[in-house]
């Protein structure tokens, strides 16, 4: 069995398989610009995240019913069992969706079904996380959360995500208020590509409570010292980082330090089927790549589940809690 760990960065669009891809094309009738999935993995060289992002949007066509919902979650699902998830927060970008026609519900209710039945198909207790794009109007973000109001109950907070240059957690404001007001938790984006200013504005302006990637605090040594202080977690993705040259080489990633200043970090995936790893890949890389020893390991596993959304199952917490601090790494690898 590999080190239990909670997954709090995963966007499930992130995580279609080119092979999923092909056949969901095939079911749906849908022409895709590659010709099979050997040219489409091809392509996934990025240069930044907007060149990620332009192909991550277009093999979302694939994606049309509430059974293909379900089953890119259920294929996620399975992949993470296998690699020691025990507890995963999803992310969903509705926008994505909701842009080419499917209904918002049909997304929800597809994921849903999926996720429902996790902890007993995979072991894997979960949440929802419903993402804005950054990129498109504070309007749009408010029409989202209106529209999914009849399926509140299955989301547990929101999120921001796409591209972050020029697009201010501020705009959000609105949108964020209004999501609060509903009953629901925050987090963001921040930090990934944007400037330090961004984490600060996620903070102070939206109120979130977990910011994801948060990388470029490593500027500002005041930030640094204030998320270390009030234990705001964050949703580091190493994977992610070098393949969209956020840093050059895993080597330089500077995950080390962030644990050496007392920031509360945790190790998560991203978009696993395009960055080259799941969450169970990326500790080996890290302890690989970074020299994390086996305690180092431990700490960013027992990090995932304090900074997890299990407020609501103290009992789930301190149970994964006692798994990760009984692991026997003498026994396994570290993965
Ligand atoms: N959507 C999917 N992956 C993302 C990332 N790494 N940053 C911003 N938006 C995303
Ligand atoms: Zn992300």
């Amino acid at each position: 069995m590999p080190l239990p760990k909670a997954e709090l960065h995963l966007h499930i669009e992130g995580t279609l398989e080119p092979e999923l891809a092909f056949a969901l094309a095939a079911r749906n009738s849908v022409e895709l610009a590659h010709k099979d999935t050997e040219e489409l993995r091809r392509a996934y060289l990025f240069e930044d995240l907007q060149s990620f992002l332009d192909l991550y949007y277009g093999l979302m066509a694939v994606l049309h019913t509430e059974d293909d919902f379900a089953e890119l979650a259920d294929a996620y699902l399975e992949r993470a069992a296998e690699q020691g998830v025990r507890h995963a927060e999803i992310f969903f970008d509705p926008q994505a969706h909701t842009a080419r026609g499917v209904p918002v519900g049909t997304v929800i209710e597809g994921l849903g079904r999926a996720l429902e039945a996790s902890e007993e198909r995979h072991g894997i207790s979960t949440r929802l996380i419903m993402c804005f794009l950054r990129d498109e109007s504070a309007e749009s973000a408010l029409e989202t959360l209106h529209a999914a109001k009849p399926h509140l109950h299955r989301i547990t907070a929101v999120g921001l995500d796409s591209a972050e240059a020029g697009h201010p957690p501020s705009k959000f404001r609105e949108v964020y208020e209004a999501a609060a007001a509903l009953g629901l938790r925050k987090v963001a984006h921040a930090g990934e590509e944007g400037p330090p200013e961004y984490i600060r504005e996620a903070l102070d302006i939206l109120g979130v409570e977990r910011v994801d990637h948060g990388l470029r605090c490593m500027e500002d040594p005041e930030l640094v010292e204030r998320l270390a202080r009030d234990r705001i977690p964050l949703t580091l993705c190493p994977l992610s980082n070098v393949r969209l040259r956020a840093v050059d080489i895993l080597e330089e990633h500077p995950l080390p330090r962030m644990i050496d200043a007392g920031l509360l970090c945790t190790v998560n995936s991203d978009d696993p089927a395009y960055f080259g790893g799941y969450v169970g890949d990326t500790f080996h890389a890290v302890h690989e790549a970074l020299g994390l020893g086996e305690e180092r390991l431990r700490e960013l596993a027992r990090n995932s589940f304090l900074a997890s959304f299990l407020d609501d199952d103290e009992e789930r917490r301190a149970r994964l809690l006692a798994e990760v601090d009984a692991y026997d790494f003498e026994v396994r690898r570290p993965d």
